[in-house]
C-alpha cells in the first residue's frame, strides 16, 4: 500500500503545483514526514486566519473520503484536525475543500518508524534558502545520503542538505538514507513564486486555424456532465498546443485537480463536471501563440443554453436550444441583453460576423449563463452573398 501511495504521492504532487484558492492547508509542524505515534495539526488557513467553511479532507482508498467524522481521522475542531498517535492509517493526502468543491493544494503526510526526512509540507518560495535533515527516532539529525529524483547527491554522507536560493527546478522527489537507521520515505518538494500579478488574457488571435475544442461542442454544462477539452486543427488534435485555463484569476494546467479525477487522456483534458472547472480555456504553444478563449461553465443552474464552443464559419446555420433540467423547453432568447427570439429554439441562418455576441435564454424566473457566440471567416477570401 505504501509503495503505490508513494508513487501516487509523487505523481499527484508533480501535477499539483498551483493553488486553486488562497486557502491552504497549514501543517504544524511544517513537515511531510512524521514518526509513528507523533502528532500533527492540519488547519485550513486563509490570510493567516482559520478559513471558515473549509474542511480538512483526506484521500483514502482511491476515493475522496472526506468525512471528517471518520473514526480514524483525528480530532476535528472547525477548520482544524489534529492527528495524534500517528500510524500507517494516517499516511495519505490531505487538502482543504469548501462546500462549492473548491480545493487547496494537497499535502502528503508520511508516517515512518526509523528515519524521516525533515522536508517542508508547505511550498517553499523561490529564492529562499532551504536545509533538509535526516532525523532519527529521537529527533536528532543524523549523517545521511540524500537523494533527489532517485539520484544520490554527493559521494559522502552529510549532516544536512542545503539548497541556496531555491528555484522551481529544485522541485522533485527527495529522500535520505541514514547509515544504521535506514531509508526515509520519499516526499515531494514544492516551490512557488511569491504571489505575483495575474496572467492577463491576450486578445484573440484571429488567423490561427487551431481552436480549442470542447467536447461535446457546448459552452454550458450541467454539474456532473462529462466534458473534455483539447486543441484541434481541422477536427484533428494538434501537437505542440496545450490547453490552458484561468480559474479564479489563476492560470492552471489541466491536471491540477487530480482528486476530482480530472485527467489528461491523449491530448485532451477530461473534466468531470465539477463546478470548480468553470473557467476561461484556450490553447497555447510554448512560444506563446494562443487561440481564442472559451468560457466553459459548469453550473447547477436549472437552465442551460446550448451554444457551440467552436467558432462558427460565416455562412453556416446554427440552432441554439434552451434546456431546463435536461429537456429542451420553449424560452426567450437574448443577445447582448435584447430579446432576439422565443420558442423552442433560436435558429440563426447564414451566420455573419454581426451575429457574434453574448447570448442567454430565460424562462419565468430562470436565466441561463451568458455565453459568446463566435464567428470566423474563411481564411484568405471573403464570402459574397
Ligand atoms: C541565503 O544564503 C545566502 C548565503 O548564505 C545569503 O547571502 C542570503 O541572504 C540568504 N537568502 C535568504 C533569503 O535568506
Ligand atoms: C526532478 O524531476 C522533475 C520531473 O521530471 C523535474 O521537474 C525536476 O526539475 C527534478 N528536480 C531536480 C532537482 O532535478
Ligand atoms: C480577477 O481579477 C479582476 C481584475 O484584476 C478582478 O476585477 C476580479 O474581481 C478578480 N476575480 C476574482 C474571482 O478574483
Ligand atoms: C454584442 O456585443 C458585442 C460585444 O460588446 C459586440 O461585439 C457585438 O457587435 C454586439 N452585437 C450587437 C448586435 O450589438
Amino acid at each position: 500500500m505504501s509503495v503505490s501511495l508513494m508513487f501516487q504521492g509523487v505523481s499527484v504532487l508533480l501535477l499539483s503545483g498551483t493553488t486553486v484558492s488562497e486557502v491552504f492547508l497549514n501543517v504544524s509542524p511544517n513537515r511531510q514526514q512524521f514518526f509513528i505515534r507523533g502528532s500533527v495539526s492540519l488547519t485550513c488557513v486563509n490570510d493567516g486566519c482559520p478559513a471558515d467553511g473549509w474542511t480538512v479532507m483526506k484521500h483514502s482508498g482511491g476515493h475522496n473520503m472526506c468525512d471528517p467524522g471518520l473514526r480514524d481521522f483525528g480530532t476535528v475542531s472547525g477548520s482544524s484536525v489534529v492527528l495524534t498517535d500517528l500510524d500507517n492509517k494516517d499516511i495519505s493526502f490531505y487538502w482543504c475543500e469548501n462546500s462549492d468543491g473548491r480545493m487547496s493544494e494537497y499535502t502528503s503526510i508520511w508516517v515512518e518508524d526509523h528515519v524521516i526526512l525533515d522536508i517542508p509540507a508547505l511550498p517553499v518560495m523561490t529564492g529562499s534558502n532551504l536545509t533538509l535533515r535526516c532525523l532519527s527516532r529521537d529527533g536528532s539529525a543524523v549523517a545521511a545520503f540524500f537523494f533527489i529524483n532517485g539520484t544520490l547527491v554527493g559521494p559522502e554522507p552529510k549532516a544536512e542538505l542545503k539548497i541556496a536560493s531555491v528555484q522551481k527546478s529544485d522541485e522533485g522527489a527527495y529522500a535520505c538514507t541514514a547509515v544504521m537507521y535506514g531509508r526515509s520515505p520519499v516526499s515531494f518538494l514544492r516551490v512557488r513564486d511569491p504571489p505575483s500579478a495575474i496572467t492577463a488574457l491576450a486578445p484573440s488571435t484571429t488567423h490561427l486555424q487551431v481552436s480549442l475544442k470542447v467536447s461535446p461542442d457546448l459552452q454550458q454544462f450541467v454539474k456532473g456532465s462529462s466534458v473534455s477539452v483539447s486543441c484541434v486543427e481541422d477536427g484533428q488534435t494538434v501537437d505542440g498546443w496545450t490547453v490552458k485555463r484561468t480559474i479564479d484569476n489563476k492560470t492552471l494546467e489541466c491536471g491540477a485537480y487530480c482528486s476530482m479525477s480530472e485527467r489528461w487522456v491523449g491530448s485532451s483534458c477530461d473534466l468531470n463536471g465539477h463546478m470548480t472547472f468553470t473557467g476561461v480555456y484556450w490553447c497555447e504553444t510554448r512560444s506563446g501563440l494562443r487561440t481564442e478563449h472559451v468560457t466553459v461553465t459548469i453550473t447547477d443552474r436549472p437552465l442551460i443554453l446550448e451554444i457551440p464552443a467552436l467558432p462558427l464559419m460565416t455562412g453556416s446555420d446554427v440552432t441554439l436550444l434552451c434546456r431546463h433540467k435536461g429537456s429542451s423547453v420553449a424560452a426567450s432568447f437574448y443577445k447582448n441583453h435584447s430579446l432576439v427570439g422565443s420558442g423552442s429554439e433560436l435558429i440563426i441562418r447564414r451566420v455573419q460576423q454581426s451575429d457574434e455576441g453574448l447570448y442567454s435564454c430565460a424562462i419565468d424566473e430562470y436565466e441561463s449563463v451568458w455565453s459568446w457566440l463566435r464567428v470566423k471567416g474563411f481564411a484568405g477570401f471573403e464570402l459574397t452573398s
